[in-house]
């Protein structure tokens, strides 16, 4: 995860399924709500007891930031943490680099935190993740008079300094992203005044959310297509128990793995459906996939469900980019149903997917075409034509660019293709999916490793 550490490569190849996928499982807890439920509990007063945390390298990486900057944060034991927060105002500069190793998350939420508590932080991280922009990020926080020494790079490493004064910043983001809102909201809780955001494309609300459990004063709009943020800062938080559903960009992979493995029927249980992550159930359903929402429920302020997925032949689609916010990290998934699905599937206004943890339009693109699968990227968007019936042939070998949904995309593709996939390395699934391998293997998915 640090970037000292020296890297080990852990490849992996999928046995093609000779026997229907069958049975249920949870699905690890939402990797978005997990950060900010150690972010907002380390900047609330008192004690936020937190179950369900997804115990992955990017949301550990966030509870060790936290901890140095000063509160207290302690595993009980099975997803279960606490965390003493110290207030927004507590926080401390920290002696040595904040490492956030791969997680973009984690890095651009803690500098709005740090640009609001009017400290000094490094911050480092993997390859991959010094590879992405943080101009989108540093450029509204510098608005509210923080300094930010990264060399001119726009990238990892970095220095932020946060102004002893912080300013309210009105801003519209030039790309859709709840990343860079949820830091200027996080940045705005030390400043006086309203803080706002205004966004073109709605994208997930989490920090909103839990921004309102925490007791701060939080607003939300529509003026025409523009979504309206307005948080009053210098609050006061207050700690709240959190329970993290599981993360619907996790369940997407044996979701797709069912639909694509003929006769199988599995549940996946306690499934995060906000409006805002529910798109890749959306564009599935409209491909003929046979999902049944049951036991919806809400908790804290969240939708849950359980989902019954059964083995369903798919049809192409065009996925409108307006759909794109809500299902931003669920493309490579979709691309693999696209190949099992009659037609071409067109996906537009996806340009956001080449500065994920990879550029993930051009792993898509070339281990698609590597398993004999016909497909197009174009600049900002990605054609797949595939077929219900005729299986692809497979065999690629996929290089996955340190990219955790890379690795798992293509593992779950060669459970359905007439030879095995393999992928040089799975060691990053942990980053957001660590039993993904056990997952799966009770659900009747094999993988050689
Ligand atoms: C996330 C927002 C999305 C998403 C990422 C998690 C979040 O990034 O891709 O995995 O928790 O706010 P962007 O906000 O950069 O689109």
């Amino acid at each position: 995860m640090s970037m000292t550490k020296p890297r080990q490569t852990q490849p992996a190849a999928s046995v093609t399924a000779a026997a229907p996928l069958s049975g249920s499982f949870c699905v690890p807890g939402d990797k978005s709500i997990s950060h900010r439920a150690l972010i907002l509990g380390a900047m609330a007063i008192g004690k936020t007891r937190i179950t369900g945390l997804l115990e992955g390298d990017d949301v550990l990486a966030t509870a060790d930031a936290m901890r140095k900057l000063g509160a207290r944060i302690e595993a009980i034991g099975d997803g279960m943490w606490d965390v003493v927060g110290v207030g927004a105002a507590g926080f401390i500069s920290p002696g040595t680099p904040l490492d956030f190793g791969n997680s973009g998350t984690g890095a651009r939420l803690v500098m709005g935190v740090v640009a609001g508590a009017g400290i000094t932080a490094q911050f480092t991280g993997d390859q991959s993740l010094s590879r992405r922009p943080m101009a989108r990020i540093t450029t509204p926080l510098a608005e509210t008079g923080a300094q930010i020494d990264d060399g001119g790079t726009g990238r990892l490493p970095l220095t932020l300094t946060g102004a002893p004064m912080p300013l309210p910043v009105d801003i519209t983001p030039d790309v859709a992203s709840a990343q860079v809102k949820s830091a200027i909201l996080l940045a705005g809780l030390g400043a006086p005044g309203q803080t706002i955001v205004r966004e073109k494309h709605i994208t997930r609300d989490h920090t909103e959310n839990m921004l309102g459990l925490f007791g701060a004063q939080i607003t939300r709009r529509h003026e025409g297509d523009t979504h309206i943020v307005t948080l009053t800062g210098h609050a006061q938080l207050r700690a709240h128990d959190i329970n993290v559903p599981g993360d619907p960009s996790s369940a997407a992979f044996p979701l797709v793995a069912a639909l694509i493995v003929p006769g199988s029927r599995i549940t996946l249980e306690n499934v995060l459906l906000n409006p805002q992550r529910d798109g890749l159930i959306r564009v599935l359903t409209r491909m003929g996939a046979n999902i049944t929402r049951r036991n919806e429920r809400k908790e804290a302020g969240e939708t849950i469900a359980d989902l019954d997925v059964v083995h369903s032949p798919l049809k192409a689609i065009d996925v409108g980019p307006d759909v794109a916010p809500s299902m931003i990290d669920e493309y490579p998934a979709l691309a693999i149903a696209a190949a099992f699905a009659d037609g071409t599937t067109h996906m537009p206004g996806i340009g956001e997917l080449r500065v994920k943890e990879s550029d993930r339009l051009a792993a898509v693109e070339a281990g698609l075409r590597l398993n004999g699968v016909a497909v197009q990227a174009g600049a900002d968007s990605l054609d797949v034509t595939g077929s219900s019936t005729d299986k692809p042939i497979g065999g690629g070998v996929i290089a996955t660019h340190d990219d955790h949904r890379i690795a798992m995309a293509f593992l779950v593709m060669g459970l359905a293709t007439q030879k095995p996939v393999s992928v040089d390395d799975t060691h990053m699934i942990a980053t957001s999916f660590p039993n993904f391998f056990d997952a799966m293997a009770g659900i009747g998915a094999q993988f050689d490793r």
